[in-house]
């Protein structure tokens, strides 16, 4: 069983990916997190993100693993504990260029693609139906308004989560910012020559703007019988 859910930075994939994962007892693939990770060693290392040779060395030299914890995933690079750093605005500045190029990409996918060989698998990312899996079980395409997106980062940077209900006050020019910096992004990913950010031609297109992270959830469980059952006699 293999679920694929792509879409832009901030569409609710990560959370709703991982309660997936936790609900119908498959293994959570964050496919974004890799990419973060080769950013992270390459900004220790003072390698120039844009250096496409070096950065595609420091790719085919990193080892990258997810390791259980109670509430969620670590990540670990080169054997290092690096989920908060790989979450800072440095690292997100860096990762565009390192998901850019071509030879990054090519290590990451067969990273991605050994890791779902057992099947069992939720990856998120940008081009899990459309490279990474193409056959996968289940796709989807989470997206949202720009709005609906910058707002859920920016409660998230003040520690609060609205997929869970912690609502929490942020500053409008914080909002502001990090709705820029989507945009961004957004542009940067979708416009790209390698992989860019495109849902597959079978993909379900679910937009999150109006719906609860529940009705996410529940909305993916219902496009697969098998899901629904996994979920069903998970207990959950
Ligand atoms: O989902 P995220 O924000 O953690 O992703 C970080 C960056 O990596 C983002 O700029 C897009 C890129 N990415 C990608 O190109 N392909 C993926 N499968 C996952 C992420």
């Amino acid at each position: 069983m293999i679920v694929a859910i792509d879409g832009p930075s901030g569409s609710g994939k990560s959370s709703v990916a991982r309660e997936i994962a936790r609900r119908c007892c498959l293994t959570y693939l964050d496919t974004g997190a890799m990419y973060r990770s080769v950013a992270l060693v390459c900004l220790e290392r003072g390698v120039d993100p844009e250096d496409a040779e070096a950065v595609a060395q420091v790719a085919r030299e990193i080892a990258i693993e997810f390791a259980a914890e109670k509430d969620g995933q670590l990540v670990l690079a080169n054997g290092k504990d690096v989920t908060s750093a790989i979450r800072t605005p440095e690292v997100e500045l860096a990762v565009s260029p390192v998901s850019a190029n071509p030879a990054v990409r090519e290590v990451m996918v067969a990273l991605q693609r050994a890791a779902g060989e057992r099947g069992g698998v939720v990856a998120e990312g940008r081009d899990i139906g459309t490279v990474v899996f193409p056959g996968a079980d289940v796709k989807v395409f989470l997206s949202a308004s720009p709005e609906a997106r910058a707002r859920r980062r920016a409660v998230q940077r003040q520690g609060g989560n609205l997929a869970t209900g912690k609502d929490v006050a942020v500053d409008a020019a914080t909002e502001e910012a990090i709705l820029a910096d989507l945009v961004r992004r957004d542009e940067y990913d979708s416009s790209r020559e390698a992989s860019p950010l495109r849902p597959a031609d079978d993909a379900v297109h679910i937009d999150s703007s109006e719906l609860t992270f529940e009705q996410v959830v529940d909305a993916i469980l219902a496009l697969s019988p098998e899901l629904s059952a996994r979920a069903g006699r998970a207990g959950a």
